[in-house]
């Protein structure tokens, strides 16, 4: 299939699997991390790629619920043999996954949607809020060498940072992975309990600013995902900066192969109009100036 118009094209390289779980663990307030055993999945899945999940064998929630992948863990030979999701435990699927146990199935279709691309800089600062920090473990790890995921290229980052808010400091989740994996943290909340108490695409104004004293705007890279509010006032800062932004919508999804167009977001076409894009397919992860913000 080589028409990218045609919703196989973009699921020619998803599987979907019966994926039993290994580990549910709380990581921090209603954050829980799932471990699932799917090798199709983790060989073949890349930064800022996402998964379709529903539970096996119930009917309630019919449609699949969206999940960026989180990271992915290898077997002991060394192989891609399970990918890990963290999701926020909110309604009808996050609540039934929070109390699934180990050994457990679920349905998982993917890998998903076109990922943030390894394209190189001197300076990454990925920007979430919320629970939006969940495909950055993937694309820091991969950014600085880490870990190879697929067969992308990796090492194409020289430092790392993540700017991270939340509402408090109990619903920071995973700072120790981004810890291990050298990020440099810049951590905020609205109420002050942890970090900075201001606004996301203030830290990032900071953080810029003090990146642009000896590093060119054009090698640094801003990476968002978090609610669209956040996003948009975060792309403004980097355009002010005169820096690359690129954004991971959130859109809620009933397929995510590229059918239903349940998933569209208004992005601005190269004759200025703008025209309806399956985040889906044609996302997530879109540059920020295309985006038409409502
Ligand atoms: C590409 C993509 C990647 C995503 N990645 C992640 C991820 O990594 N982690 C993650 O947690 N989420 C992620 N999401 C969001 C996730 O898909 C939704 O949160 C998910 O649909 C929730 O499913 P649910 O069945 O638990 O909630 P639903 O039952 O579908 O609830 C839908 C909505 O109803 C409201 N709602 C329902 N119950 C409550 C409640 N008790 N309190 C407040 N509001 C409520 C909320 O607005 C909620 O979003 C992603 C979405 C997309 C599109
Ligand atoms: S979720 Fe169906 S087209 Fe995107």
């Amino acid at each position: 299939m080589s028409n990218p118009l045609q919703a196989a094209y973009y699921a020619d390289d998803a599987q979907q699997v019966d994926a039993k779980i290994t580990e549910n663990r709380l990581l921090a307030r209603e954050t829980f991390l799932v471990r699932l055993v799917a090798p199709e999945i983790a060989s073949r899945v890349v930064p800022g790629q996402f998964v379709m999940i529903r539970i096996h064998g119930l009917d309630d929630p019919l449609i699949g619920r969206a999940l960026a992948v989180y990271d992915v863990h290898s077997g002991a030979a060394g192989e891609p043999e399970a990918i890990d999701l963290v999701y926020i435990r909110k309604g009808k699927l996050t609540r039934y996954l929070a109390g699934a146990a180990v050994g457990s199935v679920v349905t998982v279709w993917g890998p998903l949607g076109n990922g943030f691309a390894p394209d190189p800089c001197e300076h990454l600062i990925m920007v979430a809020g919320g629970i939006g920090q969940t495909p950055f473990v993937a694309v820091a790890k991969e950014a600085l060498g880490h870990q190879r995921f697929g067969q992308r290229q990796t090492g194409w980052a020289k430092r790392v940072s993540l700017v991270y808010g939340a509402r408090s400091a109990d619903l920071l989740a995973g700072l120790d992975d981004f810890a291990a994996a050298g990020v440099d943290l810049q951590l905020c909340t609205d109420d002050g309990t942890r970090g900075r108490k201001a606004l996301v695409p203030t830290v990032l104004e900071e953080v810029l600013q003090q990146s642009l004293q000896n590093t060119s705007a054009a090698a640094i890279r801003v990476l968002c995902c978090g609610p669209e509010i956040m996003m948009e006032k975060a792309s403004e800062v980097a355009a002010a900066c005169g820096v690359r932004c690129e954004v991971s919508m959130e859109t809620p999804m009933a397929c995510g192969i590229g059918i239903c167009f349940s998933c569209v977001a208004k992005v601005r076409q190269s004759d200025g109009d703008w025209d309806y894009k399956r985040t889906c397919v044609e996302g997530p992860v879109f540059p920020a100036e295309k985006l038409c913000w409502e």
